[in-house]
Parts: C-alpha cells; sequence; structure tokens
C-alpha cells in the first residue's frame, strides 16, 4: 500500500497546494511512484497543472458521491509532460458536505477509494482545503502522515491551534494519534520576524518540524502562472533544491 500524505492546515496561502505538487514531484524524481488528488474545491492545484473546468469529466468529486456511475478508476490522470498521475478537484467539492450529512461511513469514503484504486503507488499526496468538514476528515482518517506547512510569520503561528484542535477531535473520533510533522514554509532569512517565528517553531515542536525548511522564493508564482511545478520551471532554484530536501527527509523517515 501507499504512503498517504495529507497536507492540511486550515489557513489559506501558507503553501499547501505548492508544496503537494513541489513535494509530489520531487519524489517522483527520487523514483517513486506518486499520485497526487487534488480535494480542495477552489481547485488551485488542477488549474495550476493546465486542468481547466469544464475540460475533464471525473474528478475527486466521484470518490464522494459513492452512487457516482462514473468509472473510479478514471478518476486518475496522466499527462506526459507531469511527473505524477493527478486526481483533479471540481468545484462542487463544496457541497459534499450537505449531501453527506447523516451517512454511515462517510469519513471513510476516500480511504476506501485509495484501498481499491491506489495499490500501485509508493505516495499519495492530499492536497486539502482549508476548512474543517467531511473532506478534510476523510484526507486526515486516510493520511499515514500529516504535513502542516507554516508560513513563518506571526498570524500563521495564530492559526496553528485549529489545525491541533481538529487532530484532537480526531484522536477521539479515530481512537488513534495523528502522526503530523510542520513544515516552516516561506522563510524569509532577511526578516527578524521569520527568524524569530522559526527559532520559536523549532523551540516548542523539536523533531515534529521537518529540518527542511522552505524559503522564500518568487519562482514559485511564476511557475503556476506558466502552468509548472517548480522543478520544471527553475529546476536549479532554491525552491526546488527544498522540496528535493524535503522528499529526501521523508524517505528516510
Ligand atoms: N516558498 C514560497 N515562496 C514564495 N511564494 C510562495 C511559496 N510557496 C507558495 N508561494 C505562493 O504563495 C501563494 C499561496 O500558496 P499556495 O500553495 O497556493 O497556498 P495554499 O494552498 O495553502 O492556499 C501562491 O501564489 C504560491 O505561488
Ligand atoms: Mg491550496
Amino acid at each position: 500500500m501507499p504512503k498517504v500524505l495529507a497536507i492540511a492546515n486550515q489557513k489559506g496561502g501558507v503553501g499547501k497546494t505548492t508544496t503537494a505538487l513541489s513535494l509530489g514531484c520531487g519524489l517522483s524524481i527520487l523514483g517513486k511512484k506518486v499520485l497526487v488528488l487534488d480535494l480542495d474545491a477552489h481547485a488551485c492545484g488542477t488549474v495550476h497543472l493546465g486542468f481547466f473546468p469544464g475540460t475533464y469529466k471525473t474528478s475527486a468529486l466521484d470518490i464522494f458521491l459513492p452512487n457516482s456511475e462514473k468509472q473510479q478508476d478514471s478518476l486518475i490522470y496522466k499527462k506526459e509532460t507531469l511527473r505524477f498521475d493527478f486526481v483533479p478537484a471540481h468545484i462542487k467539492l463544496a457541497e459534499v458536505e450537505g449531501n453527506l450529512k447523516g451517512s454511515p461511513g462517510r469519513g471513510w469514503l476516500l480511504k476506501k477509494w485509495l484501498l481499491r484504486y491506489a495499490k500501485d503507488y509508493d505516495f499519495v499526496v492530499l492536497d486539502c482545503p482549508p476548512h474543517t468538514g467531511v473532506i478534510l476528515l476523510n484526507a486526515l482518517a486516510a493520511a499515514d502522515l500529516v504535513i502542516v506547512p507554516v508560513q513563518t510569520d506571526f498570524l500563521a503561528l495564530h492559526g496553528l491551534k485549529l489545525i491541533f484542535d481538529t487532530f484532537r477531535l480526531l484522536k477521539i473520533a479515530l481512537k488513534r494519534n495523528v502522526n503530523f510533522k510542520i513544515l516552516a514554509t516561506m522563510y524569509d532569512i532577511r526578516t527578524k520576524a521569520s527568524r524569530r517565528v522559526f527559532n520559536l517553531l523549532r523551540k516548542k515542536l523539536g523533531d515534529k518540524l521537518f529540518s527542511t525548511v522552505i524559503s522564500i522564493d518568487t519562482n514559485f508564482r511564476e511557475a503556476s502562472s506558466e502552468g509548472k511545478t517548480i522543478f520544471e520551471y527553475a529546476p536549479k532554484s532554491r525552491g526546488a533544491f527544498q522540496y528535493l530536501q524535503l522528499a529526501k527527509e521523508i524517505l528516510r523517515q
């Protein structure tokens, strides 16, 4: 079975999507077979990779429609230009919550789908939505490791409380601890605030913080506007190097 990595933080704009795509790519460069799923109705990762709404028929939405007649294995797309396989998001993922209300086993739909259709992958990477709800819970329940990107500024620290509250709730529901690790992102060595937050994270979190730190790098924004990952857009950039380091750190564990 693949190792499932959920990239989650209830705060937006912290680097979840960037991490999901770049880490997926990094792991595949290291020879792993990778499947990335976009579970966020905003579909940023999907559009980033050049899948535009209306141009694909099946999506992650079908995982959460248990009676979907669509071929469940056809949710996975392969592109020659893409190093990993991909399941795109759908704007209606935002409505799943209401549709599944009260339905038994609704927290395990993703896990069941992965058991059936993702057996041949080494890694599955889940780009999670920023709000608490049935999709995030499905992702956390299916995850072997939850990676929480945290922007190295003070407001980001405040947002961390939310995700820890979610982990606590989940622990009760799943009757097991959530295995998580924090990833410092958008680190700017020139600013005092960034350095202070990073030192604080290291002191408080110890080995729950990845040794790899992702620096601020304008190449990420440029890469997404060109529909590429950092590895295609700027393979020699610091950003590409650091996400490859992160992939190596995960393989070592
Ligand atoms: N390390 C980084 N340095 C500079 N910009 C970044 C970095 N990581 C992400 N970004 C940019 O910040 C924005 C938000 O990142 P994104 O990954 O979409 O966050 P989220 O998925 O958590 O909302 C995007 O425009 C992205 O290109
Ligand atoms: Mg995102």
